[in-house]
């Protein structure tokens, strides 16, 4: 846990944010104050006798303009001293000293398993939730032990990702947010077939930034070796007739459609069994295609003849004239919102640019990491959503 807090420490600088390293004595056993100073560029604090603070308040200095509080590694130990308010070191003085209405605090435990299992810990995590701590989850698997199990602190990017995730604004609280992600693959036979290159980056991007927004996600992914983002629940499939039965299962959930995936137009007809073996001399196999369904057309249209409560947000990859596409697509299609890829050769990249058109025209997002114009986009699709009827 402790070079993970050193890695979550570089991450959160990198990302823009400024990183005041506070550790126990406990904590400086593991890794050097040297080192997350140079890591965070601050001064690192460990006593609260720390006489650089001129009034000697480092515990009231340090808390007035943090945004959040996280202790990462929190130990069993730790918890349980938070748990009675003790304040016998300058971290846990600061976690009891720090004004709670403006700043939160965030725990992120790291212990054995059985520790961990202990229902001490879990009362006392119990308790501090109620207290109004956010408490993270753990991973699970080789502990520095040995043992294996439940307790292993979050990874340095998935605390990042919690952090930035507690922070979003929940502007889909309580709504249900379906998106399908990546490309499709059309057998040809066992081991060949035809796919595309979209990366399912910008719809894992989108389901992500939805989940934080506070939606409930399901993310129809084709095949892609992402990380499932954390929170959301995602089916994977293969081909266009999977993704098409997987979505429409889904659909009739949800309160919005992003059809980010990349869904082959058409499949091979009769897809051999058997692997199609080159024999000498005869002539290469010729392939015949039949269309796929349309997946967008289709929720479009259902939703439409139920009630329209369903939002449906489609996607264009051109190769040229983009807008003029874009405003064609949006309306064969018959959705609300078509996002269009600016930059064509978008594909695998980690940003893009993206032109939003609906009805009453068009909008820019200029170029920025998929990450970001996922949020924008989120943002902008809660604005057009009808208030949630309770
Ligand atoms: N789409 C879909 N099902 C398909 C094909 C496309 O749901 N069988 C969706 C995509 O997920 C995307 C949008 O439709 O949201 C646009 O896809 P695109 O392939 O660009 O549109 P097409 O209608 O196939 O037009 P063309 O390939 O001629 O550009």
């Amino acid at each position: 846990a402790c070079y993970k807090a050193a890695e979550l420490c570089r991450a959160l600088v990198k990302e823009g944010a400024t990183v005041q390293v506070v550790m126990t004595e406990a904590a400086a056993q593991f890794v050097t104050p040297v080192t997350m100073q140079a890591l965070s560029n601050q001064p690192v604090y460990v006593s609260q006798w720390d006489p650089r603070e001129p009034n000697n308040m480092a515990h009231i200095n340090l808390t007035r303009h943090a945004h959040a509080m996280l202790v990462a590694p929190a130990s069993a130990d730790f918890m349980a001293k938070l748990l009675h308010g003790r304040a016998d070191d300058l971290l846990s003085l600061m976690c009891l000293a720090r004004p709670v209405d403006t700043v939160p605090l965030l725990l992120a435990p790291a212990m054995n398993k059985e520790m961990w299992a202990h229902p001490a810990t879990q009362r006392n995590m119990a308790q501090l939730r109620q207290d109004g701590a956010k408490v993270l989850g753990v991973g699970q698997g080789d502990q520095a032990c040995g043992e294996v199990g439940d307790g292993r602190m979050l990874e340095a990017d998935e605390l990042r990702h919690s952090l930035e995730a507690f922070f979003a604004p929940k502007v889909l609280q309580g709504r249900r947010v379906l998106v399908n992600a990546g490309p499709t693959y059309e057998a040809i036979d066992p081991v060949r077939g035809i796919t595309n290159r979209s990366s399912g980056k910008m719809g894992f991007a989108i389901a992500r930034a939805a989940a934080d927004a506070g939606a409930m996600v399901t993310l129809v992914a084709g095949p892609v070796a992402l990380p499932t983002p954390h929170g959301v629940q995602r089916i994977d499939v293969i081909s266009a007739q999977h993704m098409h039965a997987a979505v429409l299962a889904q659909a009739a959930h949800a309160d919005v459609f992003v059809a980010a995936a990349a869904v082959a137009d058409w499949r091979v007809d009769l897809a051999a069994s058997q692997k199609i073996k080159k024999e000498a001399g005869a002539a290469p196999p010729a392939l015949r295609f039949l269309e796929n369904p349309d997946i967008l057309a289709e929720v479009a249209a259902t939703a439409r003849a139920l009630s329209g409560a369903l939002f449906c947000v489609g996607f264009a990859a051109e190769s040229e004239n983009l807008l003029a596409h874009a405003q064609a697509k949006r309306a064969r299609k018959n959705v609300p919102l078509l996002v269009g890829n600016i930059d064509p050769d978008t594909f695998g990249q980690d940003d893009n640019a993206l032109l939003l058109v609906d009805e009453h025209g068009y909008r820019e997002l200029p170029r920025a990491s998929k990450a970001d114009l996922a949020r924008q986009l989120i943002h902008d699709l809660a604005t057009r959503l009808a208030p949630k009827t309770p």
